[in-house]
């Protein structure tokens, strides 16, 4: 079987792929949506990045595919029902970054809060003169609010984090999180009223039709002015020019971001404020997590090739209609 990689993984999980033919593209950014056309003419599966798009294009492309495993959690990249229209399987890597992204959001949370970027480049730039009663105050973060857009299995995890610093749990779910609820005492409540109460803000939700631009301008403003934003989700859940217009008013003590709405650019704006903290998208990257990411891909399409159904579809629809 052809597979192809759209750009070097970690080896675990190629090496379990030995078995096979695997292409992998060595370039240093996202492939280009021609080449990739090219590449992926006469493959059986796909493994390919969260920042490459594959639509019904790209789908065209490769009429022999038989699964796209993401090399991410997240699949707002991929459109799953073109896919599922055609008979291909799509995996993800769920559980595995779990912790890897919480985290991250933590050490955002941390980072935002006593604006340790700031103080960082402060005693690198040689501009320490000695302890100030003044210098760089920041959030007190214990006994504070937390709320959690988005309760599944990353937020559930930032959420734990809590207990250690004896805060309140607010969380903004769909469903109720009844474990959630059991381990931190967190309350379910609607996004305005999370905007309005919480300290500390995180969002952990996918990115879809239903949460593109959740936090627009109206959620924004109902912020404290002492809040702090956090988001490792994705970008887009945000309004960017929503967030810099209240940025700018200074509605909103600080922000830490390792997503961006039109990611790899990121508003200038934000590239200039003191109390905006950014990440170039890395909440997964940890060696563990990156390499049972890898592995995960690996073993979602070995599954297929042996007529089974691995635990990490994302679109089971398929699977039902081939019987
Ligand atoms: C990262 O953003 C992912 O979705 O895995
Ligand atoms: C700070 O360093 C203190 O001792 O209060």
């Amino acid at each position: 079987m052809r597979i192809y990689v759209t750009r070097e993984i970690p080896r675990t999980g190629l090496d379990l792929l030995s078995a096979h033919s695997v292409g992998v593209y060595d370039g240093r950014t996202s492939m280009i949506k021609a080449f990739m056309k090219e590449a992926i003419a006469d493959a059986d599966a796909l493994i390919c990045l969260l920042s490459d798009r594959i639509d019904a294009e790209v789908l065209d492309a490769a009429p022999k595919l038989k699964i796209i495993a993401n090399y991410a959690v997240g699949y707002d990249n991929i459109d799953v029902a073109e896919a599922t229209r055609r008979g291909i399987v799509v995996a993800n890597t769920p559980d595995v970054l779990t912790d890897a992204t919480a985290e991250l959001a933590w050490a955002l949370l941390f980072a935002a809060a006593r604006r340790i970027p700031e103080a960082h480049k402060l005693v690198r730039e040689g501009r320490f003169n000695g302890w100030e009663p003044q210098l760089l105050l920041g959030q007190d973060i214990r006994g504070k609010t937390l709320g959690v857009v988005g309760a599944g299995r990353i937020g559930a995890r930032f959420a734990m984090g809590a207990r250690g610093f004896d805060m309140k749990v607010l969380y903004y779910n769909r469903s109720r999180n009844m474990e959630l609820e059991a381990q931190t005492g967190a309350t379910k409540v609607d996004i305005s009223y999370l905007m309005h109460e919480a300290d500390f803000i995180s969002i952990h939700l996918p990115l879809n039709r239903d949460t593109k631009h959740l936090i627009d301008v109206h959620q924004l403003v109902r912020m404290k002015p002492s809040a702090v934003l956090i988001n490792t989700a994705r970008g887009a859940i945000v309004n960017e020019s929503d967030l810099i217009t209240v940025l700018k008013a200074g509605k909103i003590a600080a922000v830490g971001l390792d997503v961006y709405e039109w990611e790899p650019d990121i508003s200038e704006e934000l590239l200039k404020m003191e109390n905006v903290v950014t990440l170039p998208h890395i909440g997964s990257a940890t060696y563990q997590a990156r390499n049972a990411m890898a592995e995960l891909c690996a073993y979602a399409i070995l599954k297929v090739f042996a007529g089974e159904i691995p635990s990490n579809i994302v679109n089971r629809e398929v699977w039902l209609n081939r019987r």
